[in-house]
């Protein structure tokens, strides 16, 4: 046959075919979210996440030891405080699970990078991600809320604050109160296009943060928008946001795409509870290859142009990498 290209010269050998892949992972983009429950000693399975746990404070030192076994080197935590209110208070305690978990690990591992969640939903009585009037969540009330809990994280030493509430102006909140505070050098992650997924399902399990009435599409986005996920990251942006974010991963993978595209900011996605949870049970059926489903998601993410990644199978993510399973 007269071909003058033949493209699968290139996919002839794994040598060939690691030479010109366009998409490399490292586990230097891998980020693992840790679940830290006050009232827990030691460490306990999560029915809704086989695989994870939660952690008592006193277990700081086996996950993060975990983490850095396999090459992980960034973390995102989760709080299950002991008591909850209708302003979840607990969220901004100095003596919070999250400000002690904080101090924990960056006592014995000042190098291991902290990220903290900021948002209210673990913490409040009704389960909503802020302060209610009536059967709303307030903007404004919030925000004042978010400020002082991020300014928390930020004191116990927290090297990141990405706040998940999706209240408008929750950026420059942050930052105007770290930077009063004299917090200027705390980053900000904002999840910027969070949409209202049912993905979520076996993390709010998990965590304990079902809204116990209504749902979260009053300030979560619309799945079936796309010029909106610009305008978010964009207000995101412009509020002082040092990363951007766009959660779920998988079913977003086309915003993914259009915020690397549009924007010259750091990029990161959240492959979110759900997107886990469906990998883990199809390979538990016997349906799949969990550790090639795995890698293909995950390397689909970077792909659509994503620069990290927070999952729950970071760790044996960075495994997958260093033994040259994902190239
Ligand atoms: C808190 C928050 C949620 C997730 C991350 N931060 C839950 C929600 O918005 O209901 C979901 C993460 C996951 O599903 O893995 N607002």
């Amino acid at each position: 046959m007269d071909l003058i290209h033949r493209p699968r010269r290139l996919r002839r050998t794994d040598p060939i075919r690691r030479l010109c892949r366009e998409t490399r992972v490292s586990p230097d983009s891998l980020i693992y979210p840790i679940f830290f429950d006050e009232t827990l000693q030691g460490v306990r399975p999560i029915a809704s996440l086989p695989g994870q746990n939660h952690y008592g404070l006193d277990a700081v030192h086996q996950v993060v030891d975990g983490c850095l076994a396999h090459g992980v080197r960034h973390c995102i935590l989760f709080g299950l405080p002991a008591v909850k209110d209708d302003r979840g208070s607990s969220a901004y305690d100095e003596n919070g699970v999250i400000q002690r978990a904080v101090r924990a690990i960056k006592a014995s591992y000042p190098d291991f990078n902290v990220i903290t969640d900021v948002c209210l939903c673990e913490y409040t009585s009704h389960g909503h991600c802020g302060i209610l009037h009536g059967h709303e969540v307030d903007n404004d009330d919030t925000l004042e809320v978010l400020a002082r809990t991020a300014l928390s994280h930020a004191a116990a030493g927290a090297d990141m604050v990405a706040p998940s509430d999706m209240m408008d102006g929750h950026v420059a909140a942050l930052r105007g109160a770290l930077d009063q505070n004299g917090f200027q050098q705390t980053s900000i992650m904002a999840y910027s296009a969070k949409y209202a997924s049912a993905f979520y399902g076996p993390f709010r399990t998990a965590a304990g943060s079902a809204p116990a009435f209504g749902d979260r599409r009053g300030y979560q986005m619309d799945p079936h928008n796309r010029k909106e996920a610009l305008r978010e990251c964009k207000l995101d942006i412009r509020e002082g946001a040092d990363i951007i974010m766009v959660k779920p991963a998988l079913s977003y993978l086309d915003i993914i795409r259009e915020c690397a595209d549009n924007f010259n900011y750091p990029l990161c996605a959240y492959s979110v509870s759900g997107e886990y949870a469906m990998i883990k049970s199809a390979s538990a059926a016997g349906l799949i290859d969990e550790r090639r489903v795995m890698c293909e998601t995950a390397l689909s993410v970077f792909r659509a142009g994503a620069d990290m990644l927070i999952t729950y199978y970071a760790k044996e993510l960075a495994g997958a990498i260093q033994a040259g399973e994902m190239g």
